[in-house]
């Protein structure tokens, strides 16, 4: 064991340390140069055998070239440790620049929208917003409202009949049943209104749907009269389509009012049909058990459908109730 053959051990070692590319093939080095079979771990085995005098010189002699190994390994160690630990932090840098994965939660129907709309300013005013069944009795939906038996609307084509017919049972086919059921059971003052999903024997196209919805308004107090219901209604309209909005009542016929009017509202200029109106008649007031000497009283009803497509400019009510997202998202409103 020459002290230049120790030295060259010291050297191989070093220079394999140094020459090794990554961790991985220091690894390999250093299983060649410190490991079981590496010459100076041989060597070191091999001291027992030695005479103690030998065994002193040639254990220092081992002894300082394990350090030395020792020292070249950890510097190799350090040096590759901190290029592997530089090259992790470039390579796993975040793109904040790169688009993200968008993934939609959903939104509401644009029909779920404006009914919150108009609820949330009637709501603001004090009214209360109420909800019937959308089966419901053929005497709620046409009788208590004074709609005679032999009414066009009460026929098999308009009407959707629930079986056994005997039962009376029909789809509702507008909201205005929900007024009656309000004054059953509730004392004037009333101001509510009645949102709500309505069904008509139509064939769906581009401006029918055989289900559609409606948003009916009733108020019954002392002293209400026309130009209550009047500057509501100009409320409502300037409200949904915008502060310049005028509107207009044109005399009609509605069995469950009177006087009665057609409410014109005029927007991107030219006047459009919005809904029906009139001061609620006196004999249905009657039939719910509201004296018609102390309280009078207004009601309005109106499509949604209608609403949004004049609002937004739909032209065609299959994209109303496909649900198709590409329609529905571009109202923008998410959950
Ligand atoms: N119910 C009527 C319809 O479906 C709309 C309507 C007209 C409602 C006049 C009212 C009203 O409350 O006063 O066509």
């Amino acid at each position: 064991m020459k002290p230049a053959e120790i030295a060259s051990w010291i050297s191989d070692a070093q220079k394999a340390f140094s020459a090794a590319k990554d961790l991985d093939s220091l690894k390999i080095a250093r299983l060649a140069h410190t490991g079981d079979k590496a010459p100076i771990s041989l060597a070191s085995r091999g001291l027992g055998s030695l005479s103690p005098d030998e065994k002193a010189s040639a254990g220092k002699l081992i002894g300082d070239a394990k350090a030395e190994i020792a020292k070249a390994l950890a510097t190799a160690t350090e040096k590759l440790e901190s290029e592997r630990d530089s090259k992790v932090l470039l390579e796993e840098v975040v793109d904040i620049t790169l688009p993200v994965q968008r993934t939609h939660r959903g939104g509401l129907h644009p029909i779920s929208i404006i009914k919150n709309e108009i609820s949330d300013f009637f709501i603001e005013q004090g009214y209360a917003v109420e909800e019937g069944p959308e089966l419901e009795s053929g005497w709620l939906n046409f009788d208590a409202l004074n709609i005679p038996a032999d009414h066009p609307a009460r026929t098999m084509q308009d009407t959707f009949f629930i079986e056994p017919i005997e039962s009376g049972v029909v789809l509702r086919t507008h909201t205005s049943p929900v007024q009656i059921r309000t004054m059953l059971t509730q004392e004037p003052p009333i101001y509510v209104i009645c949102p709500g999903r309505t069904f008509r024997a139509d064939e769906l196209d581009a401006t029918h749907s055989p289900v559609f919805h409606q948003v009916e308004g009733l108020v019954v107090d002392k002293g209400i009269t026309m130009a209550h219901l009047k500057g509501t209604l100009d409320n409502f309209a300037r409200h949904m389509f915008g502060p310049d909005v005028t509107t207009r009542l044109r005399p009609s016929f509605f069995p469950f009012t009177e006087p009665s009017a057609e409410v014109d509202v005029f927007f991107n200029g030219r006047w459009i049909e919005w809904g029906g109106c009139g001061m609620v008649n006196p004999k249905v007031l009657a039939t719910c058990g509201i004296d018609t000497e102390v309280y009078t009283g207004f009601a309005f009803g109106m499509g949604l459908e209608r609403t949004l497509m004049v609002r937004h400019g739909i032209t065609d009510m299959h994209d109303i109730v496909e649900g198709d997202l590409r329609f529905t998202r571009q109202f923008g409103v998410g959950l």
